[in-house]
């Protein structure tokens, strides 16, 4: 495998793109980036220093002036070096964060972070631009979907695993909804880019997408 090449993933929530993302970086020996990690980081931060989603001037200045790393792969989110890769994936976190990866400024200082940590290649990243927008010129792209029913059932055996008490009906409403807000937003909204691989996960396992993904990257090196 080339050690420098960048392959990015776009997808809406739940379609399993984080999951996919990690154990292919696994796999191959590559950096594995979760760019949503990042907004979350910052919607996290503003949420403890009660800067509303409407106050676009300090949440620009916090994006600025946070910083954001990540250790073990990928696994912790450091936010000014506290992991608080725990704390990141709340029903608060997953409202607010959609109106903060609204703002172009935020997403400004999101995206040099994105790409300082993706700068020498040998990455495997996701989110909703990175295809489009972080890392445009990725060798591999791909736009991982599913079906809304499946990706709510998804997240919902996720929430159960942690305890989140929550009905699949909710769960699909909250990510119908932050779909929408991510796909009809006017900066670097999310869609499948010219050039991405649109893979269809919803009635395929794990492995079975993880290995029609390093068939198709092996194609491209
Ligand atoms: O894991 P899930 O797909 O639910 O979400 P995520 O990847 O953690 O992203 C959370 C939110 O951050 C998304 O709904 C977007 O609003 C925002 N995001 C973004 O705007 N651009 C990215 N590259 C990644 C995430």
């Amino acid at each position: 495998m080339n050690e420098s090449l960048t392959i990015a993933m776009d997808g809406p929530a739940g379609s399993g793109k984080s999951s996919v993302a990690r154990r292919i970086a696994e796999k191959i020996g590559y950096l594995f980036l979760n760019s949503g990690a990042m907004y979350r980081a910052v919607t996290l931060l503003a949420d403890r220093s009660k800067i509303p989603c409407t106050d676009i001037t300090n949440l620009i200045e916090l994006a600025h002036d946070c910083q954001i790393d990540f250790t073990d792969n990928g696994k912790i989110t450091l936010l000014n070096g506290e992991d608080v890769s725990h704390l990141l994936h709340t029903p608060e976190i997953d409202k607010a964060v959609v109106e903060i990866a609204k703002i172009p400024e935020v997403r400004r200082a999101m995206v040099k972070q994105q790409r300082r940590i993706g700068k020498d290649g040998g990455i495997v990243v996701e989110g909703r631009d990175v295809t489009t927008v972080v890392f445009p010129d990725a060798e591999v792209k791909f736009y991982i979907d599913a079906s809304v029913q499946e990706r709510a059932k998804r997240r919902f055996l996720e929430l159960q695993d942690k305890e989140v008490v929550c009905t699949v009906e909710q769960i699909e409403q909250e990510i119908k909804t932050r779909d929408e807000t991510d796909a009809s937003r006017a900066h670097s909204p999310l869609r499948p880019a010219d050039d991405a691989i649109i893979v269809d996960t919803t009635d395929k396992s794990l492995n079975q997408v993880v290995d029609f993904i390093i068939e198709q990257i092996d194609a491209h090196t």
